[in-house]
C-alpha cells in the first residue's frame, strides 16, 4: 500500500438555499461499508493526532467544520492532504501512517471506518510500521 492509494473523494453535496446537505452511503461513494464512526473535536491549538497506522482497517476523513492536514506516509513517501471542505472525504487503506494537526479553532473532524475499534489492529511504533512495510 503506498500513499498513491490515499484520495479525496467528492461527497455529493445538495446545494438549498435553506443550507446545504451531504451523505455518504457506505459501499457506494466508498470503497468499504461503515462499521464505526468516531469523531475528533476541542483540540487545542498545536496538538497533533493520529500517530499510528491500521493493519487491516480502512478509513474515510472529513473536515465537518473548520480545516486541519493529514500527514500521510507510507514509509517511503509522504504526502499532505489540507481539508477544509465538508464535502470532500479522505480515504486512507490499511497500513498508511498518519497524523492529524494544524486543527483550526473549533474544527470538528468525522471519521468513518472499515471495522470497530480494535487496540490490536493498531500500530503505534513508527519503527515498527517501517519495517513491516520493508523499509530499513
Ligand atoms: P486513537 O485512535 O489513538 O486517537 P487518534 O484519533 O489521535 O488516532 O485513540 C485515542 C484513545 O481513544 C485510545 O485510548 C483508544 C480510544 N478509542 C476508542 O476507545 N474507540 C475508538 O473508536 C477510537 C478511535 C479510539
Amino acid at each position: 500500500m503506498t500513499i498513491d492509494e490515499c484520495k479525496i473523494i467528492e461527497l455529493p453535496k445538495i446545494s438549498d438555499p435553506r443550507g446545504n446537505l451531504t451523505f455518504i452511503e457506505g459501499d457506494r461513494n466508498i470503497p468499504f461499508a461503515i462499521r464505526r464512526a468516531y469523531w475528533i473535536y476541542d483540540v487545542p491549538g498545536g496538538e497533533i493526532r493520529g500517530g499510528h497506522s491500521y493493519r487491516t482497517l480502512q478509513e474515510i476523513i472529513i473536515a465537518v467544520s473548520g480545516s486541519f492536514d493529514v500527514v500521510v506516509d507510507d514509509g517511503n513517501n509522504k504526502r499532505v492532504f489540507s481539508l477544509n471542505r465538508s464535502y470532500y472525504g479522505l480515504y486512507v487503506p490499511s497500513m498508511i501512517w498518519r497524523d492529524l494537526e494544524n486543527f483550526s479553532t473549533n474544527s470538528l473532524c468525522l471519521i468513518l471506518a472499515s471495522d470497530i475499534y480494535s487496540e490490536a489492529d493498531y500500530v503505534r511504533d513508527y519503527g515498527k510500521f517501517r519495517a513491516m512495510k520493508g523499509q530499513v
